[in-house]
């Protein structure tokens, strides 16, 4: 059975008043002073600024020494928003397309629940983190020392999910998302009238003969039980019809699970970058870049989080053996600090046509209200257990 939150409506309201607002990395300002404010409003010592546009509400009960923090992330998406309700994006070409509104929502709601019913003995710290999206607002806040202001044992984080139904989730035992990196190559030729090409070296050719050759990292380079991903996602080269360019740039992503199938993945798309442009008379830079390390969960942290969720919504409704993902989470980082745990939220399948799920980052994407109280009951729960008065 799910708790009674009397202030529901009112929290349904907020999240509404987020995602109408939405603010991108390290400029969630407007969406940082109404954190602090409810969370200064119930009770918890607030401190803001942390790291730009960040907020820690500290909530202490009893005499424990035990410590442990939640998350949410604040930022939305530089995306222009597709949905016509009433709550939507009043910011053009910005939206939460991936329901980090809600996961502020249910966050606060925990707080609040917490703060007046304080059922536990030790400390919960609540953060809200900026720049969830490709910004590593989460390594910004570990680097400004979050560890060491507030040393912790462990800490917890949320993703809503639409591969779940309202009222499902997901706990898995170790890696939950893979890591996040990205590559940049420029083909270099010579470049001409596009009438006379053997006086040049077609960057665009090379390019384009590069980006079927980048297929094989993964088919041929890794070993086929192991999951990675390289795509390009980008390809620029040229500025009129009649004119052969100097250069031609991609760039894309390499995901996986492993450092070493990453160092396999970055070697393979280096060598690739430089034969097929050598083959073509062109020359190859390549910048590899690391973004996010993998999101794995610790062992006795998640298995306590099974538990939580499986008391919560039912022991057939909560699943410990979902396939990972392999899209990123900058949480990540603070995994790599604490132990802890990042669990999935059903967030069901939305009403977006032709897309079903409607799909995280998608312009017609909303967080399902039916799942906030799911979201709070299982943060306090969560608290509760770990906290658990003696
Ligand atoms: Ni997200």
């Amino acid at each position: 059975m799910l708790p009674e939150f009397p202030f529901l409506a009112e929290l349904v309201a907020l999240r509404r008043d987020l995602h109408a607002h939405p603010e991108l990395a390290f400029q969630e300002t407007r969406t940082a002073e109404i954190v602090a404010r409810e969370l200064a409003r119930h009770g918890l010592a607030v401190q803001t600024g942390y790291a730009q546009t960040g907020v820690i509400g500290v909530l202490k009960a009893g005499t424990s020494t035990r410590r442990i923090a939640l998350r949410a992330d604040m930022d939305a998406l530089p995306l222009a928003e597709g949905n016509t309700f009433a709550h939507a994006s009043t910011h053009p070409g910005r939206m939460h397309a991936c329901g980090h509104d809600g996961h502020t929502a249910m966050l606060l709601g925990a707080a609040r629940h917490l703060a007046a019913h304080p059922d536990f003995d030790g400390t919960v710290v609540f953060i809200f983190q900026p720049a969830e999206e490709g910004e590593g607002g989460a390594r910004a806040m570990v680097e400004a020392g979050l560890f060491r202001d507030y040393p912790v044992d462990s800490i917890y984080g949320l993703h809503n999910w639409p591969d779940l139904p309202v009222g499902e989730m997901a706990v898995h035992t170790g890696m939950v998302m893979a890591s996040t990196n990205r590559f940049e190559i420029v083909l270099r030729g010579r470049g001409g009238h596009a009438a006379m090409p053997h006086l040049g070296a077609d960057a665009i050719v090379a390019a384009s003969q590069l980006v079927v050759a980048l297929q094989s990292v993964v088919a041929r380079n890794l070993p086929p039980t192991e999951a990675a991903v390289v795509s390009v996602t980008r390809f620029h080269a040229g500025s009129a019809w009649n004119v052969l360019p100097e250069e031609a740039c991609l760039k894309g992503t390499i995901r996986s699970f492993s450092p070493e199938i990453q160092d396999r993945a970055e070697s393979a798309i280096a060598r690739l970058a430089e034969g097929v442009a050598a083959a073509h008379d062109c020359r190859a830079e390549v910048v590899l870049t690391r973004c996010y390390p993998p999101t794995r969960n610790s062992a006795p942290e998640a298995a306590l989080c099974l538990e939580v969720a499986r008391d919560l919504l039912g022991k057939e409704k909560v699943h410990a053996n979902a396939a990972p993902s392999l899209a990123a989470e900058d949480f990540a980082f603070m995994l790599e600090e604490k132990p802890g745990c990042y669990v999935w939220l059903g967030n069901g399948a939305g009403t977006h046509k032709g897309m079903s799920p409607c799909a995280l980052h998608n312009p017609h994407y909303d967080f399902d209200d039916t799942a906030l109280p799911i979201g709070i009951a299982y943060w306090v729960r969560l608290v509760e257990k770990l906290l658990g008065k003696a």
